[in-house]
Formats: C-alpha cells, structure tokens, sequence
C-alpha cells in the first residue's frame, strides 16, 4: 500500500479548518521519537494553545503506563497543546472530550460505531482502533498545560504483537481512508467540544461520553498498579472517576485499566 505523508497536505488542511484555537499552527515531521515529546518542548517556549504536532512516523510512541505505542506509516500519529482553565481534578474531562470527538470522527467518514472503554480507548468491534495519552502539570491545583497524544490506526499495517487485540480504520473498512479527512474532521469536531469544556459544560460531555460508552450495568475488573478491583459500573462521577458496586459497597476508582468479565 502506498501511504500519504503530510507535509504536502498542511497547507491544505490549515485552509479547509474553519477553526479559532485548535490546528492553527502545525509542526510536521516525517520521523520523530513522540510527538508527545515534542509538544513538552515547545510549551517550553510558550507556544499557542492548539498547535498540532504530526509525525508520519514515531520511533519512541509511548502509550499509557509507560508502554510503547507502534507508530509506523498510514496511522495518525499527533499531539495537540491546549491550556484549558479547569481544575486539574478535572484533567479527565479533556480526554473525554477527545475521544468524543474522535468516535465522531470515525462515523463520519466510515459509517463505523466505535465505542468508548475507560479510561480512553477507542475500540471496534472490541479491538482497539485509537489510543490516547494525555500527559499534564498543575500549579496550585489548576491546570498549566495538557498535551493530548492522539494514536489512531487508519491505513497502517498492526505488528504481530497486537493484530489480537487491535485493529485498524482500513482493515474494518477494507478502504484506504483519508488521513488528512480525517484529521480536517477531528479537528473541527474537537474545537466544537473543546468549546463546551472552556464554559465547563461538564453534564454535556459526560452523557456524551456515556452513549459512546457501553460500560454502564457491565461487570469489571479494574487493574491498577497494586490493586484489581471487581465490580459493577454505576456511573462515571464529575471527575470522571468511574463509581462501582463492589461486595464491600460502592468504590470510587480514578486509575487503572479496565478489563469486561
Ligand atoms: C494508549 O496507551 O492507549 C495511548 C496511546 C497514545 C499514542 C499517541 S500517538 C501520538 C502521541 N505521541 C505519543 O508518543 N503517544 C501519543
């Protein structure tokens, strides 16, 4: 399969997105180690809120809990900067907000139903399609910047190791889709909700983020670093916790990763 890159495509891109904050400034590499990374280093130099950092490929992807994260050519790979003035005990709303807006994004231009499995995976049909990795500093209790890494299988091929349990927008479609579609798409549709979370319109994307999700009623296994936590899904909270019925009455549960039982 031959791949678009999307250095050609910027210019392009930045003239079809009507948008005020997010995508007005891209940096694009063909290679870099994580975008992720990139980002950190240029919030050094106060760069604007909704910079896009691109890569066609990353050769250190990092996922969530310090996992690496397959970044070859055909996926998006991308990192967005924002400064949002919530409460970092917030922080999750950001994610939500993303993953909303991609789940949009994929039924736009694929017809698909992708769902939302917490923290922040995208999955279809059970395999996950699009992973995110918000990385964030605090001061006194606020927000000082968040960077949102984005990883979405489009038309790249899966490495052996996680053909199992991950999938891609081209396997499920059996078409090459447009990355830079799907980007014009993702970017629009996200100022849209980012918009929502600056006025903190937090009852708006939390049942938003509930009819993406197919977790409410569902019995689970939360995994974090020490603990494994079984239960039944209740309700997401206002921080985005997730609330469980367990035999030792309700828990509240703010880290981990969730397995269906
Ligand atoms: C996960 O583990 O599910 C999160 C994966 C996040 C991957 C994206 S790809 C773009 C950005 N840069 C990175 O190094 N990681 C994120």
């Amino acid at each position: 399969m031959s791949y678009q890159t999307y250095d050609f495509m910027i210019k392009e891109i930045k003239s079809k997105l009507n948008t005020k904050i997010i995508g007005r400034k891209f940096y694009h590499f063909d290679k870099i180690d994580s975008t992720n990374l990139y980002a950190k280093k240029l919030i050094k130099e106060k760069i604007q809120e909704g910079t896009i950092v691109i890569s066609d490929v990353q050769t250190k992807g990092k996922g969530r809990k310090e996992r690496s994260w397959s970044s070859t050519k055909g996926g998006l790979w991308f990192s967005i900067i924002l400064y949002p003035e919530i409460p970092t005990k917030k922080a999750f709303f950001v994610t939500m907000t993303c993953s909303i807006a991609v789940v949009q994004t994929i039924f736009e231009l694929t017809k698909l139903k992708s769902v939302l499995k917490w923290p922040n995976d995208i999955l279809i049909k059970g395999k996950k399609v699009c992973g995110i990795l918000t990385e964030l500093e605090s001061i006194s209790g606020k927000i000082k910047y968040a960077i949102v890494g984005i990883g979405i299988n489009i038309n790249n091929e899966l490495d052996e190791e996680i053909k199992k349990t991950a999938t891609s927008l081209y396997k499920e479609t059996k078409t090459k889709i447009s990355q830079k579609n799907f980007l014009i798409s993702f970017l629009k549709n996200f100022e849209t909700l980012y918009n929502k979370l600056s006025v903190f319109d937090s009852d708006y994307i939390k049942s938003s983020w509930l009819s993406y999700s197919n977790i409410i009623g569902k019995n689970v296994r939360i995994i974090d670093e020490v603990l494994s936590t079984i239960g039944k899904v209740i309700d997401i909270d206002d921080d985005g916790c997730i609330i469980l019925e367990t035999k030792n009455g309700k828990k509240i549960i703010n880290f981990g990763d969730l397995e269906f039982l």
